[in-house]
């Protein structure tokens, strides 16, 4: 816990008190902490900055894009506006970050560091004159920053053009631009990009595709949006149209196969504004990253970054893109205040992903995929601490990237899919409608999301949910008993053909999948027996071909049993996969398993030395713990 480094701060006073009632409140037992602390808090436990007394308001950036030192470089100018009279010091994030210099106009102004934590960086002290509004920090990023990756020809699609990328949340945009970053400080942001005109950079902000490619390239972003939502990316990227609003960004390789993928997000748009309201970003575009985005995606306005692993010919991995879509309402327009209230923008997101998919796909894929859904989250109680079910989780002193887990996901949806079936979907609809547009480009904490629940919904239907039961989900460990279940009838059909095939009824090439689609694929094959043997799992990638299979969510799944199972026939493919695709969702439950035996993590250890050169920084963080270092 980061005690000492906040008693090292000028706002410690402000910060003490908060801090000793945080830790007074730690249970190990299962009792709903309903403190005033856990929920209504807005003291960011992840930020060093000052908002309270002076807040940052406006970024202004001028930038240079170096691919052979690995650095940006130039300014940041930074609107200030004060809270209280006195205060004189503005204290921002950094991490590994090189200022050379302040200033207030053509006046340098000193500034001075803070200690630096291993999670939160390092706090950086600047001094303002009396009547300075802007002040501008000269910096350089380190090469090893963070949030970027940099990425050399030869490990881009195309080989011929370096790429690089941000990822900003949760903690991240620190280590590209000194600013506040916490969630609860929304910025406006201008950039101005230089690079190689070979290249074109694209930012979350205003883009245009027909920019003249001369590299030097102009952003605005209007509207007041928290730092982890910053992002950018440089690359040989080309713009292909889907619909009127909507379109894809990347390398040549992939830009027809995405626009094909891709082609419903138009719909989902539109489908979406029907039941949330007005979408209030302009645009809605999709960036396609390298296999080495540690995310599957990312919902940075008006441009969210998404993974090319979904890419699978079939459209059976979209709803990613129906979940960055929806983080536009719940996330993006409506942000949670701390990264304590991550469940509001994950929960609500994966709320409305299921919703979104409903409408534009169907209820029969809807239910596959809360089936698949509801299991990763019941995998995740099995695995976790008590006290990381809980959807206010107590974060005070740990690495954000490090407590990632689908319970602020699937719980904080089952959560609200409760609210729902009580007060009818209408009512919900119109529930949620109303909340977007009355917390819209706010940031809120918990408590107010309770509190508005109660005042605009509850009081009308004060049946609808009690305060225990309001209690238990927001604040116990858990799923509590009778929540909502999932029930899929197309997973009944593949029970069937699995049970059989166990019991020796038919082979597993006369099994009746000729139409079967991805998700029951993926029930077929999660749903396998613990003492499945070598024969079976061989008989199994000889009808199927499961070792060979392009869906990478298919081949996840195929890899987790084989390491279960020690198929040797699959593992060169394992070693391909681990080298070649970094997204922690994919490659994370892989390392652990194989970490779990000792010929396993020498066989990790070894894909992990050749891949990390490829890796991004977080896959590399996340799985250091599961493999020697070579
Ligand atoms: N905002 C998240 C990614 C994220 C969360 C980054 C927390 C850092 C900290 C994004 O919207 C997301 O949830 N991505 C998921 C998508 C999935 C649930 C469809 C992912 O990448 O797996
Ligand atoms: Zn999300």
């Amino acid at each position: 816990m980061p005690v000492r480094v906040f008693l090292s701060l000028v706002a410690a006073s402000a910060l003490f008190g908060t801090l000793v009632t945080a830790c007074s409140q730690q249970s190990s037992d299962n009792t709903p902490q309903t403190t005033i602390n856990s929920a209504s808090s807005r003291t960011d436990y992840h930020s060093f900055s000052n908002p309270e007394e002076i807040v940052v308001t406006h970024v202004d950036l001028d930038l240079n894009v170096d691919f052979e030192t690995k650095t940006l470089s130039g300014t940041a100018s930074l609107d200030i506006d004060r809270k209280s009279v006195q205060a004189s010091t503005l204290i921002l994030d950094t991490r590994d970050l090189d200022v050379s210099q302040a200033a207030c106009g053509e006046a340098t102004i000193d500034f001075s560091w803070g200690e630096r934590d291993e999670h939160l960086g390092t706090p950086l002290m600047v001094q303002l004159p009396a009547e300075c509004q802007t002040i501008t920090l000269t910096y350089t990023t380190s090469p090893e920053a963070s949030g970027l990756q940099w990425l050399t020809p030869e490990q881009t699609a195309g080989k011929k053009h370096p790429f690089l990328f941000s990822q900003a949340q949760a903690i991240h945009a620190r280590s590209f631009i000194p600013l506040q970053d916490s969630p609860g400080v929304r910025i406006t942001y201008n950039a101005t990009i230089h690079t190689d005109p070979a290249l074109f950079a694209v930012m979350s902000a205003s883009n245009d595709p027909s920019a003249e490619r001369n590299g030097t390239y102009e952003f605005t972003m209007p509207q007041a949006i928290p730092s982890y939502l910053i992002a950018i990316a440089v690359g040989d990227l080309h713009f292909k149209a889907m619909g009127e609003r909507t379109g894809v960004y990347s390398e040549p390789a992939y830009l027809d196969a995405a626009a094909k993928e891709f082609e419903d997000t138009e719909a989902m748009l539109i489908a979406t504004e029907k039941v949330y309201g007005k979408y209030r970003w302009d645009r809605y575009d999709l960036l396609i990253l390298p296999p080495s985005f540690p995310f599957g995606g990312m919902e940075n306005p008006r441009l969210s970054f998404i993974t090319p692993t979904v890419l699978a010919g079939d459209k059976s991995q979209v709803s990613l893109i129906a979940h960055e879509l929806a983080h536009s309402w719940s996330g993006n327009t409506v942000t949670n205040a701390t990264w304590r209230d991550l469940w509001m923008n994950e929960g609500f997101t994966t709320f409305l992903t299921y919703r979104i998919m409903e409408i534009v796909y169907g209820k029969d894929r809807e239910a596959m995929e809360f089936v698949i859904g509801h299991r990763d989250l019941e995998d995740d109680l099995n695995e976790l601490a008590a006290e990381d079910t809980r959807l206010t989780i107590d974060l005070t002193g740990r690495d954000p990237d490090a407590v990632f887990s689908n319970v602020p996901y699937e719980k904080g949806a089952l959560f609200l899919r409760e609210l729902e079936q009580n007060v009818g979907r209408e009512a919900f609809d119109a529930f949620l409608l109303s909340y977007f547009d009355h917390f819209a480009f706010q940031s809120i904490t918990t408590q107010q999301f309770l509190d508005y629940l109660n005042s605009e919904l509850l009081a009308k239907q004060p049946d609808a949910m009690s305060k225990e039961r309001l209690d238990e989900w927001i604040f116990a460990a858990g799923i509590p008993a009778g929540a909502p279940e999932p029930k899929s009838p197309a997973f009944e059909v593949v029970d069937s053909s699995r049970s059989a095939w166990l019991r020796g009824e038919v082979s597993a090439s006369d099994l009746p999948t000729s139409d079967w689609v991805m998700h029951q694929w993926l029930h077929f094959l999660q749903k396998m027996p613990d003492d499945l043997t070598i024969q079976q799992m061989a008989a199994l990638d000889e009808a199927f071909d499961f070792t060979r299979s392009n869906n990478n969510e298919i081949t996840h799944v195929w890899l987790m049993l084989t390491v279960k199972h020690d198929y040797q026939p699959a593992y060169d493919r394992l070693y391909n996969y681990l080298v070649g695709i970094g997204r922690n969702k994919f490659v994370r439950p892989l390392y652990k398993a194989l970490s779990e035996t000792p010929e396993g993590k020498a066989f990790a250890s070894k894909a992990f030395a050749e891949a990390r050169v490829g890796y991004h920084p977080l896959t590399v963080k996340t799985n250091l713990p599961y493999v020697d270092e070579m």
